[in-house]
């Protein structure tokens, strides 16, 4: 991907603790006039630069960006996530994302703003975003598998993003489909959500949500839901949750390519939440009480209830 004048002023900055202008002016081949209007505008976007006459410029905190540079220098990805659109304020990723498959946009592109006014989760609900708080992205993929095995794909990158969230030390569990937990409240969603052509799938757009910096929720989700902040106390770069699932994810989504599902449930089993303890899980017809004994190789959850053993394919767990 070409680099900008100014994402080619960070790239420069992040090397060493002071950069002077006439250098910065020459390695770039402008003048000091347009780098000093360039810091101008990176100050302007969040970057904490200082100056001084002797030394030049210095890199002090990149802030809390989620854009396509700021995610870029932790990505060790091939494709994913290699073609990024940001947007300050998006009604719905999920809608910016469909459109960019519409429009033949390639596998990996993903979507990410700061602030979603019109969240959409799960069963028709709403996903509660607040501005610069947390992360909404989607990932446009184009699996060439059968239909029915799209739904896994919630799966997986439920175990990428438990994974990878596990690296910054959150002790976090998966609720089967698609929550992730801390201490039982919930962190993040996903939604995935395919297009089809022909009875095939065209592309798979998995949008993800999770509470990052958020100390309070609206009434009516505040006793369920949780943010990384609230629960470890430190403090996390939106850009590295980022980029540190892209990064994990596309490790598990070439495994699932070639291995199928069968190759996760173990280690889908050893982050789930409540695993051998008794659970209730809501179907459209009925609900069912019983022993949660895990999933098995297609991604449909095992309970054992009073009749025995019991598959659901599409089910919520109530709790
Ligand atoms: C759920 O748990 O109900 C799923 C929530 C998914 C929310 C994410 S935020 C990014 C993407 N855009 C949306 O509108 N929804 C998903």
């Amino acid at each position: 991907m070409a680099h900008s004048v100014r994402e080619q002023i960070l790239i420069a900055l992040r090397k060493r603790t002071w950069y002077s202008g006439q250098e910065l002016a020459e390695t770039l081949n402008i003048s000091r006039t347009a780098i000093w209007k360039h810091m101008q505008i990176l100050k302007e976007e969040g970057y904490q630069i200082i100056s001084n006459k002797k030394q030049g410029y210095q890199l002090v905190d990149e802030g809390d960006l989620l854009t396509p540079i700021a995610i870029e220098q932790w990505l060790t990805t091939a494709c994913l996530g290699r073609h990024l659109l940001h947007f300050e304020e998006l009604d719905t990723t999920q809608r910016i994302a469909h459109e960019q498959a519409q429009q033949h946009a390639p596998e990996g592109t993903l979507v990410v703003c700061d602030h979603q006014t019109n969240g959409r989760g799960q069963l028709g609900r709403t996903w509660h975003e607040a501005k610069n708080e947390g992360i909404a992205m989607s990932l446009l993929v184009r699996p060439d598998v059968p239909m029915h095995q799209a739904g896994q794909l919630t799966l997986v990158a439920g175990i990428a993003l438990a994974q990878s969230l596990r690296t910054f030390d959150v002790p976090v569990t998966i609720k089967w489909p698609n929550d992730i937990l801390i201490n039982g409240r919930k962190v993040a969603g996903i939604l995935t959500e395919m297009q089809t052509e022909a009875d095939r799938i065209s592309s798979v757009i998995i949008g993800i949500g999770i509470n990052v910096h958020h100390e309070q929720f609206p009434e009516g989700i505040k006793d369920r839901a949780t943010s990384l902040v609230r629960e470890s106390g430190r403090t996390f770069r939106r850009a590295e949750v980022v980029a540190t699932f892209l990064n994990r994810f596309e490790r598990l989504y070439t495994q699932w390519l070639e291995l199928g599902f069968g190759s996760f449930v173990s280690e889908w089993e050893t982050l789930a939440d409540r695993l051998h303890e008794q659970v209730t899980l809501r179907t459209r017809q009925a609900t069912a009480s019983g022993t949660l004994l895990g999933i098995d190789e297609t991604g449909t959850i095992r309970i054992k209830t009073e009749t025995g053993e019991t598959r659901f394919h599409s089910a919520e767990l109530i709790y």
